[in-house]
């Protein structure tokens, strides 16, 4: 796990390689075993390949989302808050182990931000999403997770890079 957060960066170019059925099997399977608070599950996932939908998500809100028109796959993280309080936590764990089940399979991923994003000045941009994937309104749009293999692979963030100062021991001053 160490040698994958050593690796990881985002990844906002990709190849246009397709992801292989048993690539995406292994990537359903890791989403689904992310912990939730009192494994209340209050996730859903859209798996998004098709690129007209993918390139409709890539203008889901005017920064920071593009790059979705060049990835293979979309995984769009959807949160029911009536389910669990927690859903925010909950999706956002779901992301990251999905990004970094992606690390281990040679794939790039970068998380796209929905949640309090606008499409443009009167829409949201999970109302957006919404409307492109026609998901329920009683569904939350917490992020989309773009993924493909990737076209440029920077170094991971050096050891001596990492902010050392953000961790304090036993008490805070
Ligand atoms: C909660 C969260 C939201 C993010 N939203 C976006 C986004 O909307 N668009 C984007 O291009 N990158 C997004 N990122 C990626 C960050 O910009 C990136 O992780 C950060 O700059 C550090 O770069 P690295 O992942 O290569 O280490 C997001 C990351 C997180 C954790």
């Amino acid at each position: 796990m160490l040698d994958i957060l050593r690796k990881r960066r985002s990844i906002r170019h990709y190849t246009g390689q397709a992801i292989s059925p048993e690539v995406m099997e292994q990537l359903r399977e890791a989403v689904l075993r992310a912990p939730s608070s009192r494994s209340l599950d209050p996730w859903e996932f859209v798996f998004v390949t098709d690129k007209a939908l993918l390139a409709q998500l890539a203008t889901a809100k005017p920064h920071g989302a593009h790059f979705l028109r060049d990835a293979a796959l979309g995984v769009v993280v959807l949160g029911d808050e009536a389910k669990a309080d927690t859903w925010i936590e909950d999706c956002a764990i779901a992301s990251i182990i999905l990004q970094l089940a992606c690390e281990s399979l040679g794939l790039g991923s970068c998380w796209v931000q929905i949640r309090l994003r606008a499409f443009d000045q009167s829409v949201s941009a999970e109302e957006r999403v919404r409307q492109i994937l026609n998901i329920p309104p009683h569904l939350r749009v917490e992020s989309v997770i773009s993924i493909g293999y990737p076209a440029k692979s920077p170094r991971g963030h050096a050891r001596e890079n990492l902010k050392d100062h953000k961790i304090r021991t036993d008490t805070y001053a």
